[in-house]
Formats: structure tokens, C-alpha cells, sequence
């Protein structure tokens, strides 16, 4: 077997989807949670909870079996398991703004930080003492804490604010957390009320699953020397912010993974006083108000917490975006400039270099080698296998797996595979089968050497790490991309991370790669791809920028990020999309560029926004009363300055046929105020990228600051044909001064404008 699938399928989990169960347990109970009008709440009770529970008990029947949480940060309302009567007569009840049933949600999937350049001696690590004393809370598949990466050697005191906890459960004690990890919590009543026989095999903070432990450690992981993957990424293990404080927040379980669960452990994380929020998993195709991460992180947002999240792994399409909210950050994933290789030396001592993770201690010399064309036929490489076999990719649709397992199958000495299918990087680390992964151009030098001569030969090594060769970063094609189907108007996803082969923390006792039915591998540190790896990166970043500049609020941190963010690769070129044919990225697949820690200390402006900004937001979008209630939380809110135009670091414009105007072109007007956050008087002037069929200017032509914190505005107009011919277009707004470039994407689309509307409801 040349896949080992239960890894492969393990990677695939981390590829956040939502399944919708919907209708299928027709007038059956099911588990809701209910949003609630605080300011109908009789005088007469003395806590939300008594009245949730009276409530309760008048449309239901056993009240107190039916109640799974009440939550007092994130949402006014609770959970409950109902019967389609008791959710009937509960919509009648006083004070019911909404409900949405409980749907089950699934997690998204060392030389990273010098890769974003982190260094000791200057920017980002020393301005912010490694993100000392910063909270970093993830909600996630729990920890391993006896990790390394989880040390807490010479780390002070934990802040006296922290009202986090860590609880005792199986083979979890308090005593595991230290001074690195302070807080370790758990949640699960709402998987225990879908399934009330289900026994949870691990009922504690502890990781059963490897997700949780490697994106905590890829946030905040202690510096841990002589880390690797079995011979490749050899060096010390770092986190983004080495010196920040670990909380994990379990609600992720081998037995299933609900939203009920997932509110009530960020509920506890803003009670206990994170500063950041690492959330790597999300919901498909949700409005704002049916989506459990949009709404519990409004609260979080509102408590001053930065909140990071991740894209999602469904592109290389276009509208395949996670968590495309406007009070988050969204990340998208990128490679980093590192690649496994391994190395075949042809008998005319001629070496050709090829993608490999194979683990295994294959060492030949000089073993015979044969070309085979694609490798459909099975049979015919049975006939070979005592030889090094190199196929072909024919490139027909879905057969690069069907290929590949079958060298396995045939159980050749070692597989070469020429291919230029980047997927075919994903395969390798799972394969039983020694196997080299050649370019179309390397695997003609190989076709030639076997062509002419009479009984080629070849050496194979494996193990070898390269730094720097490659460019890098380019987007990775799985990462999804905007616009945002909950909010077109705001662009997604924000900025690009690494997130492609980051090695990070592992569970010792979860097998890491097999080799093999008797051969199963285990390793404290693994290499995963997914937005889950490049979103712990952000956090990182937001929590070394919060410990150089705590008085910032979360938008200040999310545009100090975009705006200083880079646009060109190592070498020097503008960063490509791996998943667009290596063409230039559009915003649409990196945000506004590839984060860079360093220079996001000192972004010179900021784009500022705070709840009333985003309350405006909502009332532009025409939500209905309940539905913003649901996600503001407020009995009353003002909707007299409606408006799509967010104080936003980003732009995106719609040319679409919607607009009904006499005139041969239409006009697109954005209003922005900016903050002079660098170190005094300042002038800085626009530049604009012209972008081809479209007039872009900005009014004035200078922004004059006199002194620090001063507020201006300026006004971007676009004009453009009422349809746009290619379906986007995009380029740059830089205000430049003498020391800062603040830069912001401005895409331009004919996509729909129109964001999706509530799925159906479920009775
Ligand atoms: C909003 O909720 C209230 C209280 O249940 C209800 O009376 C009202 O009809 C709802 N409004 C809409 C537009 O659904
Ligand atoms: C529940 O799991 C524990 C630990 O794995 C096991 O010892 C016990 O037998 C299980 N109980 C049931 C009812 O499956
Ligand atoms: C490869 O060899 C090393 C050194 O002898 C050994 O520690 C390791 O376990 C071997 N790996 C495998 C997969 O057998
Ligand atoms: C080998 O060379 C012949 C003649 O030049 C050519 O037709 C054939 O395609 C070559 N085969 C390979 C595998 O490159
Ligand atoms: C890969 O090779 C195939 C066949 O030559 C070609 O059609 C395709 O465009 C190539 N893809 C990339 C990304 O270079
Ligand atoms: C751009 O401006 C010029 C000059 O005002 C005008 O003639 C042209 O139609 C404009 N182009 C578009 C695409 O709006
Ligand atoms: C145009 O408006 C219609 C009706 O409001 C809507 O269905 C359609 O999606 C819109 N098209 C675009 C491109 O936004």
C-alpha cells in the first residue's frame, strides 16, 4: 500500500467543513442555541441563568435535563436540547430574539519565524520582550503538555489578571500547567447531550489528535533545540512569540465537535482574560448571524481581544472563504523557503534533485532503473519491481493518486514520479514507498540518461533540506479564496502566513507517519499544511505586537499587519499563486500581502474601527432586527448611519451589471480616516498602481499630520464601465513618508455583491 490513508485522511480533517445534519432527524430533539432580548428580562430575577431556566420550563418539559450551557460573554442566551414542540413554544416566550440548531463543526489543518525574519537582536522579539506576559488562547483539540515546546524555564510569574484555570480530568492534573501553559479547559456537555452513551475516551484538556498541541506551539511554542521530522527540518523549534502565555480551550473530540461547545469555550476565554484568540477552524457559506464564530468573537472583539482566524482549505476557488467576518482577521496560507528533497545520482554520476519526506533508512547504490510511461497499468509494474521505477504524471484529471498507489502496490524497490502537480507535495509525506518527486525538467534529464544507455543505474538519498532555493512565499493553491460570501464588502481574506510543511509540537504517544502495517512512526514534532498552521502564526505576530503596543485595539493590530505587510518573494518578485498557475496573487488569494512581524511594530498609520463602526456595518447590510441582535447582543442599537464602508486597510469594489445608470460608467467612492501613529509630525502622499480600464485617485494629495495620534481623512474614487470585462482586477494604494509605505490592496471585481442569506430553517 503506497498511501498511508489514515494520515492522509487524518491531514484532510483539518480542511474545516461544517456537515449539515439539517432534516436529518425529523421531529426528533435536537440540540439549539438560543439567542435572548436581555431588556425583557422581569425584574424579578436575579441572574440570566434563573431566567433562561424559567424560560425553559414553561416550553419544556424537563426543564433542567433539556439545559447544556448558559453563556454570559459571547451571546445573551443558552443552549438546550428541544423537541420541535418545545422549540415551538420557546419562540413564543418572551425576550426570543433567535435560534440555530447545533452544528457540528471540524478543525481546519521551525524554520518559520526566520523565515518571517524574527531575530533576537532587533524588531519584533526584543520590542516586544518575545510577547512576554501576552495571553494567547486557542480553542482547539487540546494539548500534550509534557511537550518540550511547553518548557517554562525562566518565564516570570503569571500575570495576576489571569482568571484561567486548568482542569482535572483523564490523565490531565493542574499541576501539568506552568508558567508556558497557564490555562487548559474543556467543554463537551453538548456533545454529551447529542450522544448521552458516548464515552469520551480522553474527558480532559489532553490532545488526542495532534491539531491543538501543534498550533499552540506554532503561536507561542517555547524554544526547543535539535527539533526535526525524522532527518528533515532539523534546528530548533521556535513559537512566533516564544515568550507568550498558553491557554487551551478543548472542544474538539474524537467523538464529534459541536457549535454549543465551541461557544461556551470562547465564552471562558474572554472570562478568563485572553488577549488573543487563535481559532483555526470555521464554518461554510454562514450570514454573520448563523455563524457561531461570527457572533461569539463579536464579544471578543468588543473586550479589546484580537481574534485570529483561519481561511479554510477549499481553494483554489474563487468564494471558498471561512470566516470572511469583519471584526476578525483572516489568514490565508503560504509556503515558506524550505523544501525536502532527496537526490537520485544517475551512473553518469549526474544528480537530479526531487521533492521527498520518505522517513524510511533506504540507501541504494546503483540499483537498476526503468522509465515507464504513466503508471495506469499495474500489471506491467509488478514485472519491474525489483528495480527503481519511474513513471509519468498523464496528467488526466484525479489519477495522480491512482498512479502513485499503484508503484506502491507493485511494490517496487523505489518510485521516481515526474509530475508538476504541487498536490503531489501533500502525497509524499504519507507514502510507505521510498519515492522521489521530479519537475518536468529534471524528469527529462533522467529520460534522457535511461534513453541512451544500455542498463542505467541510479543512487537514491534521502533526507536533505533545503533553505532559501526556492522562491517563497507563494500562496498554496488549497488556501480559499474571497471575496467573503457573509460580507462581500469587506475584502478576505486579510494577510498571507505560512502555513504549507510547519513543523510545530507533536503528542508523543499519535503516530506521526507509518511505513508500513508493522512500521508506525512516532515523533514529538510533525509537519502539517492547512490555514490552521498559518493562523497560529498571526496570533503570534498579534501577540508580539500587542506586548510592544498594548493601548492598540484589535483593528489598530489588524491594520498595523496589512498595511506593512510584503508584496515580493525572496527574490524579488511579486508573490505568486501556486494555485493560479504561478501568476502574480490577487488579493482575493493573499489579503493584503505576506505578514511581516518586524515591520507591523512600526506601520506609521493605522485604519482604526470599533463597535459602532462594525454595529453601521451590520445596519448597512440590512439584516433584519433579530438577526443583529443576535450578533450585537444589545436590546436596542442605532441604525441611523448605515453604511458598507468600513474604516477598513483594504478596499474592494463592485463593476457588476446591478446598476442602473444612463451613463457609460459608474463611480465607487471609499471614505477612510487614518491615525498618525509614528513618532511625530509626519506628511505622507498617495500612489496608486493604475490598474488597466478604471480611473483610481485619492482626494487631497497629501495628509499633513502636525503631531502623534492625529486623525485625517481621504477619499478614494474609482471609476469604471458599468460591467467589468475580467472577472477581477486589482493593484495598490501607498501612502509613502519618508520612513513608512502603508499599503493597501484595492481589488475590483464583477463577482455578486450580494451576501448569502439564512440557510434554511431546520424544523
Ligand atoms: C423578532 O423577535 C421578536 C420577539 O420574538 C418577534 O416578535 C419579531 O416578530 C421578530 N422579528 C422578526 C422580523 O423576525
Ligand atoms: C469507556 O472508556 C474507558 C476507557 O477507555 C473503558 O475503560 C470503558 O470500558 C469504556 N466504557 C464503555 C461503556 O464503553
Ligand atoms: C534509521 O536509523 C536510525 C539510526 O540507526 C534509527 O535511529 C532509526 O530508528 C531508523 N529509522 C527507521 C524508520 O527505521
Ligand atoms: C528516446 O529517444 C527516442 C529517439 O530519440 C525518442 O523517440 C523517445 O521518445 C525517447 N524516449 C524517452 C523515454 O525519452
Ligand atoms: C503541467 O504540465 C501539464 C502537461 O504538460 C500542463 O498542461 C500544465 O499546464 C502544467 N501545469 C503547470 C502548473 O505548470
Ligand atoms: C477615465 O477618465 C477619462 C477622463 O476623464 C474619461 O474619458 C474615461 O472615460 C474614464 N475612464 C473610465 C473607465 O471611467
Ligand atoms: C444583481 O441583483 C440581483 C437581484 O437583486 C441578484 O440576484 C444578483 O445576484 C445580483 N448580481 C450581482 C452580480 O451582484
Amino acid at each position: 500500500m503506497a498511501l498511508h490513508e489514515g494520515l492522509i485522511l487524518h491531514l484532510f480533517m483539518f480542511y474545516i467543513t461544517i456537515f449539515s445534519y439539517l432534516g436529518a432527524t425529523v421531529a426528533q430533539s435536537d440540540n439549539y442555541i438560543v439567542h435572548m432580548d436581555l431588556s425583557a428580562m422581569p425584574k424579578a430575577f436575579s441572574t440570566q441563568h434563573n431566567w433562561y431556566e424559567a424560560t425553559l420550563s414553561s416550553a419544556a418539559s424537563h426543564p433542567s435535563s433539556k439545559l447544556i450551557y448558559t453563556y454570559s460573554h459571547v451571546m445573551n442566551g443558552f443552549s438546550a436540547r428541544l423537541s420541535p414542540s418545545e422549540l415551538r413554544a420557546l419562540k413564543n416566550s418572551p425576550g426570543y430574539v433567535s435560534s440555530f440548531p447545533d452544528n457540528p463543526v471540524k478543525l481546519h489543518t521551525t524554520h518559520s519565524p526566520q523565515f518571517l525574519h524574527l531575530n533576537p537582536l532587533t524588531g519584533a522579539w526584543p520590542a516586544s520582550d518575545y510577547g512576554n506576559d501576552v495571553i494567547i488562547g486557542l480553542v482547539d483539540s487540546g494539548v500534550w503538555p509534557e511537550s518540550q515546546s511547553f518548557k517554562d524555564d525562566g518565564m516570570p510569574n503569571i500575570p495576576s489578571r489571569w482568571k484561567g484555570q486548568c482542569t482535572s480530568g483523564t490523565q490531565f492534573t493542574p499541576s501539568m500547567c506552568n508558567k508556558k501553559l497557564i490555562g487548559a479547559r474543556y467543554f463537551n456537555k453538548g456533545l454529551l447531550a447529542r450522544y448521552p452513551k458516548t464515552n469520551i475516551s480522553m474527558n480532559s484538556p489532553r490532545d488526542t489528535d495532534g491539531h491543538g498541541t501543534h498550533t499552540s506551539t506554532t503561536a507561542a511554542g517555547s524554544r526547543v533545540e535539535g527539533a526535526s521530522y525524522f532527518g528533515y527540518a532539523t534546528g530548533s523549534a521556535t513559537g512566533i512569540a516564544p515568550r507568550a502565555r498558553v491557554a487551551m480551550y478543548k472542544a474538539f473530540w474524537d467523538e464529534g465537535s459541536y457549535a454549543s461547545d465551541v461557544i461556551a469555550a470562547i465564552d471562558s476565554a474572554i472570562e478568563d482574560g485572553v488577549d488573543v484568540l487563535s481559532l483555526s477552524f470555521g464554518y461554510d457559506q454562514k450570514p454573520l448571524y448563523q455563524d457561531p464564530v461570527a457572533i461569539a468573537t463579536f464579544a471578543a472583539m468588543e473586550k479589546g481581544i484580537f481574534v485570529s482566524t483561519s481561511a479554510g482549505n477549499e481553494g483554489p476557488y474563487l468564494q471558498t472563504l471561512h470566516n470572511g467576518t469583519p471584526w476578525v482577521i483572516t489568514v490565508a496560507a503560504s509556503t515558506v523557503d524550505r523544501e525536502f528533497l532527496g537526490v537520485l545520482t544517475l551512473g553518469n554520476q549526474v544528480p537530479v534533485t526531487g521533492f521527498s519526506l520518505y522517513v524510511g533508512n533506504f540507501s541504494a547504490a546503483q540499483l537498476p532503473l526503468v522509465f515507464m510511461g504513466n503508471c495506469h497499468n499495474l500489471k506491467k509494474l509488478i514485472k519491474v519491481r525489483r528495480k527503481i521505477v519511474a513513471c509519468e504524471d498523464d496528467y488526466k484529471t484525479g489519477t495522480l493518486e491512482y498512479q502513485i498507489n499503484n508503484l506502491g502496490k507493485a511494490q517496487v524497490l523505489a518510485g521516481v514520479f515526474i509530475t508538476n502537480n504541487t498536490k503531489i507535495r501533500d502525497i509524499l509525506q504519507y507514502l510507505v514507498l521510498p519515492t522521489i518527486a521530479l519537475s518536468p525538467e529534471n524528469g527529462e534529464i533522467l529520460k534522457d540518461y535511461i534513453n541512451k544507455t544500455k542498463s542505467p543505474k541510479v543512487s537514491v538519498t534521502f533526507k536533505i533540506t533545503s533553505l532559501g532555493t526556492t522562491r517563497a512565499p507563494s500562496v498554496d493553491s488549497y488556501s480559499s479564496r474571497g471575496p467573503s460570501q457573509s460580507c462581500p464588502y469587506v475584502l478576505k481574506p486579510d494577510i498571507a502566513a505560512p502555513g504549507s510543511s510547519i513543523l510545530a509540537a507533536w503528542p508523543s504517544n499519535i503516530p506521526v507517519v507509518g511505513l508500513g502495517k508493522s512500521q508506525i512512526l512516532f515523533n514529538d514534532y510533525n509537519l502539517l499544511s492547512g490555514t490552521s498552521m498559518a493562523c497560529p502564526h498571526v496570533s503570534g505576530v498579534a501577540a508580539l505586537i500587542k506586548g510592544a503596543h498594548p493601548e492598540w485595539s484589535p483593528a489598530a493590530i489588524r491594520s498595523a499587519i496589512m498595511t506593512s505587510s510584503d508584496l515580493l518573494d525572496n527574490k524579488l518578485g511579486v508573490i505568486r499563486d501556486i494555485g493560479d498557475g504561478f501568476k502574480a496573487a490577487s488579493p482575493l488569494a493573499m489579503g493584503a500581502g505576506h505578514i511581516n512581524p518586524n515591520k507591523a511594530l512600526d506601520p506609521g498609520l493605522i485604519y482604526d474601527a470599533g463597535v459602532e463602526d462594525y454595529v453601521n456595518l451590520l445596519c448597512g447590510l440590512k439584516f433584519t432586527e433579530n438577526n443583529t441582535k443576535t450578533i450585537t447582543r444589545r436590546s436596542s442599537f442605532d441604525c441611523s448611519k448605515p453604511s458598507l464602508d468600513l474604516n477598513y486597510p483594504s478596499f474592494i469594489a463592485f463593476f457588476n451589471s446591478n446598476d442602473s445608470s444612463s451613463s457609460s460608467t459608474v463611480v465607487r467612492e471609499f471614505h477612510r480616516t487614518v491615525t498618525n501613529v509614528g513618532k511625530g509630525p509626519a506628511i505622507y502622499h498617495p500612489f496608486i498602481t493604475p490598474i488597466e480600464g478604471f480611473n483610481v485617485s485619492v482626494t487631497p494629495d497629501a495628509l499633513i499630520f502636525s503631531k502623534k495620534n492625529e486623525k485625517l481623512s481621504y477619499k478614494l474614487r474609482i471609476e469604471g464601465p458599468l460591467v467589468m470585462k475580467a472577472r477581477v482586477a486589482f493593484g495598490q494604494l501607498v501612502w509613502l513618508d519618508k520612513s513608512h509605505s502603508v499599503q493597501s490592496p484595492i481589488l475590483i471585481t464583477r463577482l455578486s455583491s450580494k451576501p448569502i442569506s439564512s440557510s434554511p430553517p431546520a424544523s
